[in-house]
């Protein structure tokens, strides 16, 4: 792993210090759902360049995510992992790890015009871009599939994003949007 002159391609633009204020999250309830606005920081840092098996030339960089809750003031989501970047191939990887016991490993295509956009998903019975979650989460409230759309164009980050859940004996698409802007 190194990080000197690491060229971070489409990663580049991503480091620093997003806030938002402008959060939108429909999560599950018992009887139905909840909308809940909210406002979040997310902080991208440099990781550097890791090689796989001598062949692999990935980029990455740490994301830290903490969402609050408006009504409130409280923090209600917390979430961390890494972006990825294969230099040969242009997959994107993203990994996240959430406070529940859940953790998701997507992958999926870049697009870099004047704006940069990245899609991933990762799908439960996919055998490599899947979700490793507790034993009381794959009874009680199972991630199923996961797919984010995240855009980033000039100072505005962007994502639209959607958790696949069986929870309270249905189906439900536990749903985040929100907009960013660089702070630092
Ligand atoms: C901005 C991002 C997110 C926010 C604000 C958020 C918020 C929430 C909230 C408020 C609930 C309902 C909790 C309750 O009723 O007690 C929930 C449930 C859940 N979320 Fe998220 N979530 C986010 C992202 C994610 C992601 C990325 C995953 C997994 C890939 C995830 C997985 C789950 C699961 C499995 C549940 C069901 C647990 C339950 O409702 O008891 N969430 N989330």
């Amino acid at each position: 792993m190194s990080q000197k002159e690491v060229n971070y391609g489409p990663l580049a633009n991503f480091l620093g210090v997003w806030e938002g204020e402008s959060g939108v999250d429909r999560a599950p309830k018992p009887q139905g759902d909840k909308t809940t606005e909210f406002y979040e920081k997310i902080t991208f840092s440099p990781v550097g360049d890791v090689d796989n098996a001598e062949e692999q030339d990935l980029v990455v960089v740490h994301y830290h995510q903490v969402v609050t809750r408006k009504s409130d003031g409280k923090v209600y989501h917390n979430q961390t992992g890494y972006w990825m970047w294969d230099k040969g191939s242009d997959e994107v990887m993203f990994s996240i790890a959430i406070p529940r016991g859940v953790c998701v490993l997507a992958n999926g295509s870049c697009e870099q015009g004047g704006d940069v956009n990245f899609k991933v998903k990762a799908q439960i019975d996919d055998p490599a871009y899947s979700i490793l979650q507790s034993k009381f989460m794959q009874e009680r409230a199972k991630t199923e599939a996961f797919e984010i759309d995240l855009n980033l164009s000039a100072d505005t980050l962007s994502y639209s994003q959607t958790t696949f859940l069986d929870i309270y004996g249905r189906k439900f698409e536990h749903t985040d949007t929100s907009s960013l802007k660089k702070k630092a």
